[in-house]
């Protein structure tokens, strides 16, 4: 069963407290928290300060998934403000395995984005060096875009690479994902969703979870 990941770029902005509190009442497994710089992205939204201030209303690890230029100038920052997950883009200008290297040397998981036009084998020089994959179902930049279904033979390369060089790490598909397209993902391999409008939009946020969460599990 994938764990599941709620983005809270999809919740009301002006009470952002309670809105991590209502979804961890509702079951979440992570809180997955997109950053974005305007210049990697064309967006701009959540800095450390926030996640700072988020870090009282919940004991779920936080995913931060940066899509900023240079991400090794802020990982101390991330760190510092109560990520438990930092997740850097292979895109991203930057020397990759010094940033890697610098979240773990600051006792944090290191994840690694792909984007969609990427190529997963970009990411297999790095598969010793991180603790998660989060493979981009969407181009990142805004919530609420349709699911790219071509990316889902990635899932199933990496963890065939993955197994060839002896490691396992939980990948993370992200964008687009709701209780359709989730299960494309869970049936490819997915070990944890990244979902923001289909669980804060969402009439229920707990089914809403609760359905992501058995994605995959059907046996037809
Ligand atoms: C896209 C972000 C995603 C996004 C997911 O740039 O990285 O995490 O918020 O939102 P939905 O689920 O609405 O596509
Ligand atoms: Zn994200």
């Amino acid at each position: 069963m994938p764990k599941v990941a709620p983005s809270i770029l999809a919740a009301d902005f002006s009470r952002l407290g309670d809105e991590v509190r209502k979804v961890t009442e509702a079951g979440a497994d992570y809180i997955h928290i997109d950053v974005m710089d305007g210049f990697f992205v064309p967006n701009i939204t959540i800095g450390p300060s926030m996640v700072r201030s988020l870090r009282s209303h919940t004991h779920l690890p936080f995913i931060s998934h940066l899509m900023i230029t240079h991400p090794e100038r802020h990982i101390k920052a991330f760190a510092e403000s109560g990520s438990d997950i930092i997740e850097v883009h292979i895109e991203a200008e930057q020397d990759l395995g010094y940033t890697l290297r610098l979240i773990r040397d600051l006792g944090k998981k290191a994840g690694l984005a792909v984007n969609p036009p990427t190529p997963i084998e970009d990411a297999y020089p790095h598969l010793q060096e991180i603790d998660l994959l989060l493979v981009m179902s969407v181009n990142p930049g805004f919530g609420g875009q349709k699911f790219i279904p071509d990316v889902l033979p990635k899932i199933g390369l990496a963890l065939a690479e993955m197994e060839r060089q002896g490691v396992r790490v939980p990948v993370e598909i992200d964008g687009g994902i709701t209780p359709e397209t989730g299960e494309l993902a869970a049936r490819a391999g997915a070990d944890i969703l990244a979902a923001g409008t289909s669980v804060f939009k969402a009439e229920d946020m707990k089914a809403a979870i609760e359905v992501l969460r058995r994605c995959g599990s059907s046996k037809d």
